[in-house]
């Protein structure tokens, strides 16, 4: 990217985000299908590919980064500033640390979007690559609210493969639609499960939803994470699968969709910036 194009994207992030390049979202018509799982492990894996990357956990009414990165410790001040807390290479912000979801439950939108707007205008992110946002799940004002205040890149829909999700995913591409945020892509979680013991396969939550989701919207489909024990051990014990050196199938999965997303960050970017075609000199 040249400085042109990055002093116009900050130009355009406005003052909240300086120095973050690229902000992701990633949204789910419903909780429960793995969005926070989908994202802790994009941002580790972009990291792994050599990007600076940050993630912030704005799940008000269930925040689970520091669970899911294994953070234990309360966020530094420098300043008026909150540090993110660094773990498996990315930095790791969460609004949980500052707002009790028993007491956000009851908040309306513009409160929402007020302790949000406030919030990631007081973390120093530095310069970052990325920086991937766990959006609470769902589709309503509160969403619809949230993705206007923060400036986004595209953003990623996380379903499961129910044809029910085609509905979610809908909506949720609807509500981006609405605000002019590009989506980036479907990814489709818990898409089967294979036997730890006789290696079946089963489609437990039936097949291919996410594929035809993505396929009805027209947006590039990113990927199938399939149902495994270790996902969600993973989960609950802070170590991010794609980082675990014991799990190479269920790495490779993610860092593939990772690097999908990476793609298509890239394709928006440079469509924006007008990039002129390739102009060459036959001497
Ligand atoms: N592909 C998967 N395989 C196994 N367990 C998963 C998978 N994806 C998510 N989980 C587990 O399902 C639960 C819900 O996932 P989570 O990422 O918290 O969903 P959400 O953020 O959409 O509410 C968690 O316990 C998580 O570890
Ligand atoms: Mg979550």
């Amino acid at each position: 990217m040249t400085s042109n194009v990055m002093q116009h994207e900050h130009a355009h992030r406005g003052a909240i985000l300086q120095g973050v390049r690229n902000t992701i979202a990633v949204a789910s018509g419903k909780g429960g299908v793995g969005k926070s799982t989908i994202a802790a492990n994009l941002a580790v894996a972009l990291a792994m590919d050599g990007a600076a990357v940050g993630l912030v956990d704005l799940d008000i009414y269930g925040p689970s980064m520091p669970l899911m990165m294994g953070i234990k410790k309360r966020p530094g001040m420098s300043g008026q500033k909150l540090l993110p807390i660094e773990n498996w290479g990315v930095k790791v912000m969460s609004i949980g640390f500052l707002v009790d979801p028993m007491q956000a439950v009851v908040w309306r939108g513009p409160m929402v979007s007020g302790a949000v707007k406030q919030f990631m205008s007081d973390v120093e992110w530095g310069e970052l690559d990325y920086l991937v946002m766990d959006l609470p799940p769902g589709t309503g004002d509160i969403q619809l609210t949230l993705v206007q205040t923060i400036p986004l890149t595209g953003a990623v829909v996380v379903t499961t493969p129910q044809d029910i999700s085609l509905a979610d995913a809908l909506k949720a591409w609807k509500m981006f639609d609405k605000v002019d945020v590009p989506v980036l892509g479907v990814v489709e979680n818990m898409s089967y499960y294979i036997c730890s013991h006789c290696g079946a396969r089963e489609d437990i939550f039936d097949n291919g939803g996410g594929k035809r989701a993505a396929e009805q919207l027209g947006v590039p489909f990113l990927g199938e994470v399939p149902l495994y024990t270790s996902i969600r051990v993973s989960g609950d014990t802070g170590t991010p699968i794609v980082a675990d050196p014991a799990a190479p199938v269920q790495s490779a999965i993610l860092r593939s969709i990772a690097r999908n997303v990476a793609a298509q960050v890239s394709i928006r970017n440079s469509a924006r910036a007008g990039a002129p075609a390739v102009d060459i000199q036959l001497l």
